[in-house]
């Protein structure tokens, strides 16, 4: 007998839940459209900001081969999760997926994941954000109280106001409706994009080659601290810890991973997507495609104008070109940067609204919140909750270990998503597919691997703090979520193998 904890949501199910008029969303995108919004999320403080902060640290040079690393390793997961996304067009990424083919409470340790996922994230986003519009204003001669500036390594305790503005103020735009929200994020996404191929272009006059010796440093030991700061496949190894050769660009991909964030969120606009079976691969698999080409040339060229030991780890693309002579192009840059970091920020919530809206659809969370809009249509509900409560974590955060956990966070969602591929294939081959995966199970597997092995190389204490904010999701499931649960309510179980098609 099947235990609850493992009870699956079949996929039709799945797909006629989004046709009750109270809990349906506008089916509004293109492919177009998300190719727009995935570029829109996954450029961000990624290569603005981590960039250099890798370069000087972990990888010199190399961060170039650290990008086509995390690049392809998000290329493997893209390639599951656009068959998901085709198969089960619903709301709720790797949540959705999971809930038909693993069960359960797999699907609830996922949606939790991606809840941790989407929020520290937006609210990373948010706060770097945050830095580049103090930093523009501070090329104006206008300085904000330290009290309202929170500032990466400042010393005084301060609440961050500018994030903690610029989410509910996304969250309002969110909250009216999803068409306002992509045509704001087009706009935006075009003026990144010009900012980017700027910094390439205009950077490449100013490339001096022998910034590039040696393009791989050599391994340095790093002194022993604190031991859960290390990698912790280092740990496990007792190998010592050591920063560039080899070894470093895997610790410098596990950090630029985070600039690859966003594609994953694609997939859970599914059900806004006017022809998801054709256009969601589509949309996945292009804004990844043009976001690696766009990295590898930006680090290519930032680490050529400036010496990787040089690079500011602030707002290394700008500086580099005040460095080599040309602050217009820093200012030019920077704005650029704060205009791009909004849209980022805008989807990342976005996405996560979407996981809640549909956890809670499912009875996992209170079904309070999966009552549409009678007007905008959008989940209002969890979009406030969210927008508030990401807000105050946004002015209250510090940017750089969040952005290690969102990491652990989200490669954790690759797996459990390329192990569903292959389950669901063996327990629902009858599904239309209109984006297969290539070479079930071995590619599955690969991406499984390569998303442990980044992971691995993410630091120990990282992943304490995943395991505690696992374990919470676990205890809330049990008072919670497995009582409340659709499914049990219902007494519906999936059908292994039951025949018949999706509706539309
Ligand atoms: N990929 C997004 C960024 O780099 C989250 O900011």
């Amino acid at each position: 007998m099947t235990s609850p904890l493992f009870r699956t949501k079949n996929v039709e199910q799945s797909i006629l839940d989004t046709e009750e008029p109270e809990h349906a969303l506008k089916k509004s995108l293109s492919a177009l459209d998300l190719t727009v919004f995935g570029v829109g999320v996954i450029i961000g403080t990624g290569i603005f900001v981590l960039t250099g902060t890798v370069a000087k640290n972990n990888a010199g040079p190399a961060v170039a081969l650290a990008f086509v690393v995390a690049g392809v390793v998000c290329a493997l997961a893209a390639l599951c999760y656009a068959e998901f996304a085709s198969t089960v067009p619903v709301a709720g990424s790797a949540y959705t997926f999971s809930y038909a083919s693993l069960g359960e409470l797999p699907a609830w340790i996922i949606g939790w994941d991606l809840v941790l996922e989407f929020a520290l994230g937006t609210a990373v986003v948010a706060v770097g954000w945050s830095g580049y519009i103090q930093s523009l204003m501070g090329n104006a001669g206008w300085e904000m109280p330290a009290y309202l500036g929170s500032r990466e390594g400042s010393d005084v305790f301060g609440f961050d106001i500018l994030a903690a503005g610029l989410v509910l103020v996304l969250t309002g735009i969110l909250v009216l409706g999803m068409k306002l929200s992509a045509r704001v994020t087009s706009i935006v996404v075009a003026i990144k994009v010009t900012v980017v191929l700027v910094v390439i272009i205009a950077g490449a006059f100013f490339i001096t080659s022998s910034n590039y010796k040696p393009f791989i440093p050599e391994s340095q030991p790093v002194e022993a601290g604190q031991s859960l700061d290390a990698p912790l496949i280092q740990l496990m190894f007792g190998w010592a810890p050591a920063n560039f050769g080899v070894m470093g660009i895997f610790t410098a991909a596990s950090v630029v991973f985070f600039a690859f964030i966003g594609f994953d969120i694609v997939a859970t606009a599914a059900e806004e997507t006017r022809n998801p079976q054709r256009d969601m691969p589509r949309g996945i698999l292009g804004s990844l495609f043009i976001c690696t080409a766009l990295y590898v040339l930006v680090s290519i060229v930032v680490t050529g104008m400036q010496h990787y030991s040089e690079l500011s780890v602030d707002a290394p693309l700008a500086d580099a070109f005040k460095a080599t002579g040309h602050p217009w192009f820093a200012g030019f840059i920077s704005f650029g940067a704060a205009v791009g970091l909004t849209t980022v920020c805008m989807i990342l919530l976005l996405g996560q609204t979407r996981v809640f809206f549909a956890m809670s659809r499912d009875g996992l969370l209170p079904r309070f919140f999966s009552r549409v809009h009678p007007r905008f249509k959008t989940p209002h509900r969890p979009t406030i909750l969210l927008g508030v409560l990401i807000a105050v974590l946004a002015g209250f955060t510090p940017l750089n270990e969040l952005a290690a956990l969102v990491n652990i966070g989200t490669l954790f969602a690759f797996v459990i998503v390329a192990i569903s591929v292959v389950i669901l294939r063996r327990t629902r081959p009858d599904l239309p597919r209109s984006f297969r995966t290539p070479w079930v199970p071995f590619l599955p597997l690969v991406s499984v691997a390569a998303s442990l092995w980044l992971m691995l190389n993410l630091p120990a204490e990282t992943w304490v703090r995943f395991a505690i904010w696992m374990a919470i999701g676990i205890v809330v499931y049990f008072l919670y979520s497995r009582g409340h649960s659709r499914l049990a309510r219902e007494g519906q179980t999936a059908a292994p193998g039951r025949s018949g098609r999706p509706g539309p």
